[in-house]
């Protein structure tokens, strides 16, 4: 296991009607005029937005608004939310949604606290200070709740890039899985997939001896394969919507990853198709994964038979353990259609055309990418060429 260090200082709010509890919480860490956040309108045809607004008046908190975040979250949009911060004076972001919500409040509480352009953290800067961001989490999937990731595109040149830091992690997170019961289906699916993907990054490892992570990991991947089929058949099943809850936000605080090297190559890789066909993320990831899997499974033959035994029950064939790996990988693509989601390009409207256009806006030029394998352009191009 390697060196680490884990700060995680997020307060978790669980269960069913936390939300009116958002204006104690709210002044519990200090906010006094907010800016509440949310996205294109589910949270007000749910009356949501309605009961955290009184919630907060309860509290004799002041509070203005600003909607309309777009899945896969603009600039464009943040640009205006850091002016209204600066303007009103602003000190506490309440996202109110899910993952795009919560990385644009992210990025609004970079930028307000900056008097540079908020992309520059999109691009390599780091980030040193934020305003404190607290989510009201209405879609199980991104783990942005408790991760220090936001990931925006900006509008010029349709770039989708990520900021990281521990300054990003919310202060709290309020989880009702009932606020999950009215999703499409289709978005449950995305939901499951994306988390699957958060774990699957962090277990294609080539750091040895790290069994604790690994167990947390298949923990993980073995509730989502369990429970997601339970809330697409019952969307009201709250146990089920409870259990992948929670199993969101464990796939991405980094609790499964600390002390291994974790690979991400997947994620930049289904960025390029959700920035170009605007895809939900979660229906890029079902597509890319398998085509990487299969692509880098001769490098660690034993390790996808490790994930094929301990995740999909296969038996181990100790003659030719390729044969299990593949099982494995089969397996995945298996659950993945079973629950809805689209395992090749044609599924997702993306077309074979396009991959130059992928290549050069991921810009790996001669470097490498990942870490199980260091991949190249010419390792990118056939993956994306598998999913075709
Ligand atoms: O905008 P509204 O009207 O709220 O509708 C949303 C949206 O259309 C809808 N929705 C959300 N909660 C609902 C609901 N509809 C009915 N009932 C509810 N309770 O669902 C749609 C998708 O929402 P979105 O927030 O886009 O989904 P998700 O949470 O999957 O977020 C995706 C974004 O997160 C990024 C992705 O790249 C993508 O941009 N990621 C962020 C990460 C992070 N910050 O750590 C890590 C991830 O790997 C990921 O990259
Ligand atoms: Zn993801």
């Amino acid at each position: 296991m390697n060196n680490f260090n884990f700060y995680s200082p997020t307060s978790f709010v669980f269960g069913k009607g936390r939300e009116t509890e958002a204006g104690k919480y709210v002044k519990r860490f200090g906010g006094t005029k907010v800016l509440i956040h949310f996205g294109g309108g589910s949270v007000l045809r749910s009356g949501l937005l309605d009961r955290v607004k009184t919630s907060l008046a309860n509290e004799n908190i002041t509070f203005t608004q600003l909607g309309g975040v777009m899945p896969n979250p603009r600039s464009g949009l943040v640009y205006e939310g850091i002016e209204l911060c600066k303007r009103e004076n602003i000190d506490f972001i309440l996202a109110v949604g899910g993952g795009s919500v919560i990385d644009s409040a992210k990025a609004i509480a970079l930028g307000a606290l900056y008097d540079g352009d908020f992309w520059d953290f999109y691009q390599g800067k780091e980030v040193e200070k934020a305003l404190p961001v607290a989510t009201i989490l209405t879609i199980s999937a991104a783990g942005s709740e408790g991760s220090t990731g936001s990931v925006i595109t900006h509008e010029t040149g349709m770039l989708k890039r990520a900021a990281n830091s521990d300054a990003l992690r919310p202060v709290f997170s309020i989880l009702n899985p009932e606020l999950t019961c009215t999703l499409p289906a289709f978005q449950t699916a995305c939901g499951a997939t994306d988390m699957m993907a958060h774990v699957l990054e962090r277990y294609f490892t080539n750091t040895k001896d790290v069994e604790i992570t690994d167990r947390l990991c298949e923990a993980v991947l073995l509730t989502v394969i369990k429970e997601a089929p339970k809330a697409l058949a019952n969307p009201n099943d709250y146990e089920a919507r409870a259990n992948i809850m929670w199993a969101g936000m464990v796939a991405h605080n980094d609790i499964c990853g600390v002390g291994r090297e974790q690979d991400w190559s997947t994620h930049q890789i289904e960025h390029e198709l959700s920035a170009l066909y605007d895809v939900a993320h979660g229906a890029g990831l079902a597509v890319m994964f398998p085509a990487w899997m299969k692509h880098v499974m001769q490098h660690d033959v034993m390790r996808f038979a490790q994930f094929a035994v301990r995740v999909w029950g296969c038996e181990m064939d100790f003659q030719n353990p390729e044969n299990t790996a593949k099982q494995g990988i089969a397996k995945f693509e298996q659950f993945l259609t079973s629950i809805g989601m689209p395992i090749r390009f044609s599924e997702l409207g993306a077309k074979a055309e396009d991959i130059p256009t992928m290549l050069k806006v991921l810009g790996l030029g001669a470097q490498t990418m990942g870490s199980f394998v260091k991949l190249t352009e010419e390792d990118v191009k056939k993956i994306y060429e598998l999913a075709v």
